[in-house]
């Protein structure tokens, strides 16, 4: 029988395929994980959820743009305060452009408090010669390259429930508590960007924001008052792979009765569990929080209706967001047939271009890499494919890093392929650095000016 609405429940997913789960050993372990983490307090508030799907509902009318990004996978050891901070400079920085640019509001949702598991293409991986089970993230084991390493334990959610919360509560006091100020507009600019191209282009923008901002005091307007100004919104979100862990977050509103994953404030579906049949659907059809799905070159038209209305019956404005991966090669073929049969159906979506997944390539030896111009090639297709189709292309979805690594290639001041290995850091996949990220507000601010 297939499972309807009414009888979902947070574990209704259970009678379902899913995809992409660890193999937990000790099955009394993971009873007893789940009962504490059913125990522990939200991460984040259901009313927090319904603010940001109503900005997203902005989003999806096209009077706003969705910038969401941070790391592949976030690790359990560095988790200090500058890589959060310096995470949160760029992101800061990369909207500053893109408000500034497109005079559209940015609604910021980082990949991060969260973003701790990932779905492995095969269920083993060689490394140095050796086969082993493939790395899941460190939610689910160490990234020790042993077979017993590799081993997941769930304990492993715990400590990520708590590197969340530690996250969450240093983004919410660098947020609100005065870093994100705009009239630190300037203090964003990280050292090795400010010497690069896009640094000091960023510097003349950051220069004309400080300027309006003067000229606004002058004629009488008490910029000490504005809220927004001195805070901004960072919400968080990451791929709700692990079911046991999502399930276990999941809280009643105590104001509307309805249920809300409160592990993060947004959740996606990746490419590889998005089935309709599927597990992962059935869960995420029952939470109230604002939903993404990845649809890669292998999403039919059909496919990507019926999930709208599935995940979006009531036809909810920023309920659903559906983020295309397709690789700069495919997105032209891939993605008009998408964009007309779901315009068709009426449902209203956001539809995001994701420009990391469909473009990573190896290197003779071996290394994982993305070039910046496929990446550009992939973001200049998107805009114009929605252009075409009378579409609103309503935000970029990222993985980047605030610090100075070397993992993708090209850029303003260009990494080149003999130098992947000077700081080449990602657990997973290759991150653009601060000053490709920089590199690349600038050109999508220039695509959304051509909209
Ligand atoms: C990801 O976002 O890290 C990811 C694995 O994406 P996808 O599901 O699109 O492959
Ligand atoms: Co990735």
């Amino acid at each position: 029988m297939a499972i309807t609405e009414s009888t979902w429940s947070p574990s209704s997913w259970r009678g379902l395929p899913a995809g992409q789960q660890p193999q937990w050993p000790d099955s009394a372990a993971l009873a007893s994980v789940r009962e504490r983490l059913s125990g522990l307090p939200p991460l984040v508030f259901a009313g927090e959820a319904r603010a940001l799907l109503a900005a997203l509902g902005e989003v999806c009318e096209g009077r706003a743009f969705l910038l969401q990004a941070g790391d592949c996978v976030e690790s359990f050891r560095d988790v200090s305060a500058p890589a959060i901070r310096e995470k949160l400079k760029v992101m800061l920085q990369m909207s500053a452009v893109l408000t500034y640019g497109a005079t559209l509001p940015v609604v910021k949702v980082g990949r991060i408090a969260g973003q701790f598991a990932k779905p492995r293409s095969g269920p083993t991986e060689v490394v140095d010669g050796v086969e082993i089970p493939s790395f899941r993230g460190h939610v689910v084991h160490s990234d020790e390259p042993t077979p017993e390493a590799r081993v997941p334990d769930p304990e492993r959610m715990i400590h990520g429930y708590y590197q969340a919360a530690s996250t969450l509560n240093l983004l919410r006091a660098f947020t609100k508590g005065g870093f994100a100020d705009l009239t630190h507009v300037h203090t964003w600019n990280r050292e090795f960007v400010a010497s690069a191209p896009s640094g000091q282009r960023y510097e003349a923008l950051a220069g004309e924001i400080e300027r309006a901002l003067r000229f606004m005091q002058a004629i009488g307007i008490d910029l000490a008052r504005e809220r927004t100004l001195h805070e901004v919104d960072v919400w968080t979100s990451h791929e709700g792979l692990l079911l046991e862990y999502e399930e276990a977050l999941t809280r009643r509103d105590s104001l509307t009765g309805q249920p809300y994953d409160c592990s993060a404030h947004m959740l996606w579906i990746g490419d590889r569990t998005r089935d309709l049949g599927g597990a992962h659907v059935e869960f995420f059809s029952g939470v109230d929080n604002p939903i993404a799905v990845k649809l890669g070159p292998s999403a039919t038209p059909e496919e990507a209706v019926a999930l709208a209305e599935r995940l979006n019956p009531d036809r909810i404005p920023g309920r659903l967001t559906f983020i295309t991966r397709m690789g700069a090669k495919h997105a032209g073929d891939a993605l008009p047939p998408l964009l007309r049969a779901v315009r068709e159906s009426g449902a209203p979506v956001v539809w995001v271009c994701d420009p990391m997944h469909g473009n990573l390539v190896r290197t003779p030896s071996g290394t994982k890499t993305r070039h910046f111009e496929a990446i550009m090639d992939e973001l200049q297709v998107f805009f114009a494919v929605h252009r075409e189709a009378g579409s609103w292309p309503g935000g970029v979805h990222l993985e980047f890093t605030g610090e100075d690594v070397t993992e993708c290639l090209g850029g303003s001041e260009a990494v080149l392929e003999e130098q992947l290995d000077h700081r080449y850091e990602t657990l997973c996949d290759p991150r653009l650095n601060g000053r490709q990220s920089l590199d690349l507000a600038f050109r999508v601010a220039e695509l959304m000016r051509a909209v």
